[in-house]
């Protein structure tokens, strides 16, 4: 396969230059806010300092146990599945199959540092409202690791989020048969994802996909407008477990899989992606020789706790900041094809 050269991208962060700025006192250009209100995604290249994805990378490596078959300085290793040595299904450390999901380091200052910048902050209260952001609670509990287990839904669901929520690694599938992409929106209640790529990922290399515009048809398809209801099984009434999602929600994720091309999230360290909580999403497979290594970290409002009791508002951006309320939703196709928008 033929790799297409890496982008510039223009600005998205204001500033004159496309790398954005360094202080992190200037926002989001209007034409940023009004392609996130249509699409829902926002390509942020270069957000996050190289240095501090290296430590980043150095800390997940930290935390393979010592014998393991995998080895960080063996690529030939990292080929997926994980091998049954390996295999670990801890909620806070997770190696199965493909996927490497480490969550015991969601707290640590380096990684809530690095989602909470301040240049990061001030894009995302761009989009939230000034002074909304609720700050991480350093060195405070990781995701999944207290609360009522429902099973093998999300452990996002039991999460305190006082943190990130976690590195998440993709192995490369090499020769395997392709997954289902795994279409979905989250259910679990925050406004905004975040995945900052810690090592460069090429096309189809695991990356995270994205659905433009599926915000927008998914939002009112959710009995709460930012929550899920759960609901328990019983052996005598198995028929639902876990998340209680609408008829109308599976039945438009089916027509956005059908009609909607997707958005493959690549790119180099340091480059992130915010994305809208309802916005359909999945992690690509990595058809690449090198694992996809990905922080993950939501934003919310400190008001959520009340607003995510609401059903949906025929206004579905209320709770968000003047700026996108106000925004018309126009940009130019420059704009879109720097953020990879297809048709
Ligand atoms: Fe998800």
């Amino acid at each position: 396969m033929i790799v297409p050269p890496l982008p510039t991208l223009r600005v998205v962060v204001g500033g004159v230059d496309g790398r954005g700025d360094v202080d992190g006192r200037t926002g989001l250009s209007g034409e940023a806010i009004a392609f996130f209100k249509q699409n829902g995604y926002l390509l942020l290249p270069g957000a996050v300092a190289d240095e501090l994805c290296d430590r980043a990378v150095d800390l997940l490596w930290s935390r393979l146990p010592t014998g393991s078959d995998m080895r960080r300085d063996d690529p030939a290793t990292q080929v997926g599945p994980f091998s049954e040595h390996d295999f670990e299904e801890g909620r806070h450390n997770s190696r199965r199959g493909f996927r490497w999901n480490l969550r015991e380091i969601a707290s640590v200052p380096l990684l809530t540092d690095m989602a909470y910048s301040q240049r990061l902050c001030t894009v995302v209260e761009h989009l939230l409202g000034s002074g909304m952001l609720r700050r991480p609670i350093v060195d405070g509990k990781p995701v999944g690791g207290v609360g009522f287990d429902w099973g093998a839904g999300s452990p996002e669901l039991s999460m305190d989020t006082t943190g990130v929520r976690g590195i998440y690694c993709t192995l490369p599938y090499r020769d395997k048969a392709p997954e289902p992409d795994g279409i979905h929106a989250d259910a679990h209640p925050f406004h905004l994802g975040m995945v900052a790529l810690l090592e460069d990922v090429e096309p189809e290399g695991g990356a995270f996909k994205v659905w433009p515009g599926s915000h927008r048809r998914l939002y009112p398809t959710f009995y709460r407008q930012y929550d899920t209801p759960r609901v328990l099984a019983y052996d005598h009434l198995p028929g639902d477990e876990g998340l209680l999602h609408s008829p109308e929600y599976h039945a438009e994720i089916e027509r956005i899989r059908d009609d909607t091309p997707p958005v493959d999230c690549w790119g180099e360290r340091g480059d992130v992606v915010l994305w809208h909580h309802r916005l359909a999403h999945a992690t690509g497979a990595n058809n690449r020789d090198r694992m996809r290594i990905a922080l993950l970290a939501d934003y919310i409002r400190t008001d959520l706790d009340v607003t995510r009791k609401d059903p949906p508002q025929p206004d579905m951006w209320r709770d968000w900041s003047e700026a996108l309320q106000a925004s018309e939703g126009s940009y130019s196709p420059q704009f879109a094809s720097e953020q990879r928008l297809v048709g």
